[in-house]
């Protein structure tokens, strides 16, 4: 089929490039020129494994454009799939403004009778405005159907996710529509759920804040775990035996952060309160979130009461592992804290650093390497769960730090490799290991 994706972020460049790879002709659009001057070359403006790879492979086999102009983008597609950002405005509510002005350039581009897919997430009723918008300005005697088509990958897997989901929704107003959304995913090896437009857009909500609530309130357990001895590992595995609650989305830690679970939580709030609904088990999911991001400076103060001479070594500053993405993680309050408190902070990420620094303050300190960041300082503070940390091993700890003091907001280790390795060993949920003071 011939496909074109408006907006070449997260979703829509991935979403296009894996579409190639089965075959389809997707041509990608976005306003950003230099972006599109760069994607040409098969250079991914993102950090996603594999990426770069497969839009390489899909340009030389003739399937995968980059162009900046609707016109010439949009004109014979079969399908025009919407991915542009709705990020959150100041009232918690999705900022459709992108959304708009690619329907109306949709509009005025669409030479042919074509379904316009939106991937964006947005909010209940928004497709039915798509339509609308579209259907006010088409410039053509086209017809335009709509369907909603929401996105479940997650950065740092997300090309593995988009083949290997659990399964694709599609929401449209008529059969023939879902047939051909239905179509583009003939060569994906997944179930395909259909449905109305409403329902499909609220799938997307609904199934982010569960996930969220289950990290805020596995969080808000390993905070009661931590004062009764018990550890949330064990609790977390005894629990996620019984098939209705499942054992993933369990892992305690410093909080859940990144570009979605905090924007659509409280774009879900704003869904609520615009048809009189409050949703106090949301609200709750985000102010534990809130509190858990910044819980390790607690159990830092606690320890240390003067931080003013310390110079702090943090592992880890992305949202999560596997990606450069700053956006709303947890490491951003924390390393804040640390330095408005006086102390030094030596950070090392893996791949965010560059990121880091529009998000930071300046006063960070930046190393190559986590035996640099090591070297010489008082404790350390673990933001993210690389695997680089977690393969890291925890004996050299001792040797590099002044204190073999550890925080480790992800639990990457053992507690009886904490034991055995002689360190301080604070974590979350679980009880604190050899604690001199
Ligand atoms: C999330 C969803 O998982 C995707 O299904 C969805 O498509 C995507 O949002 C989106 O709406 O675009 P993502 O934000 O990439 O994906 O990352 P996740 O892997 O879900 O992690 C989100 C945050 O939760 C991270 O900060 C992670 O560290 C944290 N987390 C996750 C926990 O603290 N504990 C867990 O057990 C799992």
């Amino acid at each position: 089929m011939k496909i074109s994706v408006i907006g070449t972020g997260y979703v829509g460049l991935v979403t296009g490039v894996c579409l190639t790879d089965v075959g389809h002709q997707v041509t990608c659009i976005d306003i950003d020129e230099k972006k599109i001057e760069s994607m040409k070359k098969g250079h991914s403006p993102i950090y996603e494994p594999g990426l770069d790879e497969l839009m390489k492979k899909n340009i030389k086999a003739g399937r995968l454009y980059f162009t900046s102009d609707y016109a010439s983008g949009v004109k014979d597609a079969e399908v025009v799939v919407i991915a542009v950002g709705t990020p959150q405005s100041k009232d918690g509510s999705a900022d459709l403004q992108y959304l708009e002005k690619a329907c109306r350039s949709i509009a005025q581009s669409l030479q042919n009778d074509t379904v316009v897919v939106t991937k964006s997430t947005v909010p209940v009723g928004t497709n039915e405005y798509v339509a609308k918008v579209i259907r006010e300005n088409v410039v053509n005697d086209v017809q335009v159907t709509v369907a909603s088509n929401p996105e479940f990958l997650r950065e740092g897997s997300a090309i593995y996710d988009t083949f290997n989901g659990d399964r694709i929704i599609i929401g449209a107003e008529d059969d023939e529509t879902l047939a051909t959304v239905a179509r583009i995913y003939q060569g994906f090896d997944m179930t395909i759920v259909k449905t109305d437009l409403r329902s499909a857009e609220m799938i997307k909500y609904a199934s982010n804040a569960f996930l969220a609530t289950k990290i805020s309130f596995i969080n808000e357990l390993s905070n009661v775990c931590e004062q009764l001895g018990a550890n949330i590992e064990n609790v977390a595995e005894g629990m996620g035996m019984d098939q209705r609650i499942g054992n993933k989305f369990l892992n305690a830690g410093v909080g859940y952060g990144g570009s979605c679970f905090p924007k659509d939580t409280q774009a879900l709030l704003s869904i609520g309160r615009n048809v009189g609904v409050n949703m106090p088990i949301i609200q709750s999911v985000i102010e534990t979130n809130d509190k858990q991001q910044r819980i390790i400076v607690d159990k830092i103060k606690h320890r240390f009461t003067d931080l003013t001479t310390k110079k702090i070594a943090v592992l880890g500053l992305a949202f999560k592992p596997n990606t450069d993405d700053m956006r709303d993680a947890p490491s951003i309050k924390v390393v804040r804290e640390l330095v408005d408190a006086g102390a030094e902070v030596h950070a090392y990420d893996p791949i965010a650093s560059e990121n880091a620094k529009v998000y930071l303050p300046g006063a960070t300190i930046y190393h190559d390497s986590i035996e640099e960041a090591l070297a010489d300082k008082d404790f350390v503070v673990i933001m993210t769960d690389w695997p680089e940390f977690k393969d890291y091993s925890i004996e050299n700890y001792s040797r590099l730090l002044k204190q073999p003091v550890i925080f480790d907001g992800r639990n990457c280790y053992s507690l009886a490799d904490a034991n055995q390795a002689d360190l301080e060993y604070h974590s979350i949920g679980r009880p604190t290991v050899n604690q001199k003071e």
